[in-house]
């Protein structure tokens, strides 16, 4: 499929407007839900109402032509973009949420979908990373701040000459050509967030970054400008990567451009970091072990397998880096140990049984656990995760609780774990399969003078 941008945005064109927005229609009745449609013709509705220029942008056109499912719509206002957005809400009885600062608004609807909308912008960089300094600005301006041609499309929605394809930059004919293209030379340096970014569309639509895209990104590199990036920012951007369909592809890529330095020089110190990372890619490609261990959340079990060999100071290091919460340092710095532990203790004998492959899995996160098959390359510890799924986890808690203990009249305390720990042990042994039977045993040992 070949666009045109609109006549008066560019000087040859081989189609007329009419045509370009017939194309450009019949792409978004064929390819959207009738919810994003309905969205889209209230926008329309009320942006011309109201009489301010109205533009789909960026992710929202590249995938509409990609034929990409995308549910997140992107709009620019030439003019104001916040009281847009509360019309907006209004309308569709949903919540807003502004920035002022940056002129920018979520507009959140009852079914949870969402709306961005943005003012259009110039941006300023007062020095390399730094946040941009917003100025009000026409749609050209704001595409040209963008990262990348093929994200600096828009779809005007409103006036005479609605749905015509704006493309300043050449993004339609780089689609085409499967190129990832900046629009200026100091892109790299301005925002090195896009260094990621360019590495993950490029792997995700299995496009190539231009050749001379790939020496900016070199430069930037070299200047160390991933370094004034903020922990947020930048963990944001590892994350976003390690949940591409084709994270493996993406780990290698930014391998290449030596990316993870920034986050640890020690990471892929260790000979075999790489393999125990393809393993767990095949693990989550597998249909069948993906039904029994269920959602574990990609990105983690990934960051978990980057800093599995990172010394505890490497580790803290990395994780300050990143800024990580609290609560994923804690639970990383737990999956890391109970990791090593389990791994020793399920590969040392020749065969374990129900009461070791239990204690094994039970202190692991879902994530840990996936980690831990991928961690060996034989399929003992596959066959023991299944069991502990399908046999152990969820299934082997207590029918007693805490209450139940002080009516039986035990005093509260540290013994209460033992008594849930000896109930658990008994029910992953088979020796007690009821309420009433725990009752028994509780009696037998622990009550008995
Ligand atoms: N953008 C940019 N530079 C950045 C981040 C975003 O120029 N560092 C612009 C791009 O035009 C991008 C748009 O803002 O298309 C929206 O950003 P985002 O939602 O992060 O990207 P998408 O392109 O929608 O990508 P995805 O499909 O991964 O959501």
């Amino acid at each position: 499929m070949k666009f045109c941008v609109a006549p008066h945005m560019k000087t040859s064109t081989t189609h007329s407007n009419t045509e370009i927005s017939r194309t450009l229609k019949s792409l978004i009745k064929n390819r959207l839900s009738k919810d994003i449609i309905r969205y889209l013709e209230s926008i329309t509705q009320l942006g011309d109402r109201l009489n301010v220029s109205i533009y789909a942008v960026g992710g929202f056109v590249r995938d509409l032509i990609l034929n990409v499912p995308n549910k997140d719509i992107d709009i620019v206002v030439e003019g104001e973009g916040i009281p847009f957005a509360v019309c907006l809400a209004e309308l569709f009885g949903g919540k807003v949420k502004s920035h002022e600062k940056f002129g920018t608004s979520v507009v959140t609807l009852s079914n949870g979908d969402r709306i961005d909308v943005a003012t259009a912008r110039t941006e300023y960089y007062k020095h390399p990373a730094a946040l941009p300094i917003v100025e009000k600005g026409s749609i050209k301006s704001d595409l040209f701040r963008r990262d990348f041609t093929v994200n600096s499309m828009a779809i005007k929605l409103t006036g005479s000459n609605a749905f015509c394809l704006i493309d300043f930059f050449d993004g339609e004919k780089d689609l085409r050509s499967r190129k990832i293209h900046v629009l200026h030379s100091l892109s790299f340096i301005d925002d090195p967030c896009r260094l990621f970014r360019a590495i993950r569309f490029e792997q995700r639509f299995g496009f190539e970054i231009g050749r001379q895209e790939q020496v900016f990104m070199r430069t930037s590199i070299k200047k160390n400008l991933v370094d004034s990036l903020s922990g947020t920012r930048l963990f944001n951007e590892i994350k976003l990567l390690l949940n591409e369909k084709k994270t493996m592809d993406c780990i290698r890529r930014m391998q290449e451009f030596d990316l993870f330095q920034f986050v640890s020089p020690e990471i892929f110190k260790g000979s075999q970091d790489l393999e125990v990372l393809e393993r767990l890619e095949s693990i989550f490609l597998s249909e069948e072990k993906r039904i029994v261990i269920g959602k574990p959340k990609v990105w983690y079990v990934y960051l978990l397998g980057l800093f599995y060999s990172l010394d505890e100071v490497a580790f803290l290091k990395a994780a300050k880096r990143l800024d990580l919460s609290n609560r994923i340092k804690k639970s990383l710095h737990e999956d890391r140990t109970h990791c090593r532990q389990s791994l020793k203790k399920l590969t040392s004998k020749n065969e374990c049984g129900p009461l070791e492959i239990y204690h094994a899995f039970a202190k692991l996160s879902v994530e840990g656990i996936v980690f831990l098959i991928a961690l060996s390359s034989t399929n003992r510890i596959n066959q023991y995760a299944n069991i502990y799924f399908t046999q152990y986890q969820g299934r082997v808690e207590p029918f007693l609780t805490g209450n139940d203990l002080l009516k039986m009249g035990m005093e509260p305390g540290p013994v209460f774990k033992f008594v849930f720990n000896a109930l658990r042990e008994a029910r992953i042994k088979g020796s007690v399969k009821s309420r009433e039977e725990e009752i028994a045993l509780v009696e037998e040992r622990f009550l008995k003078p």
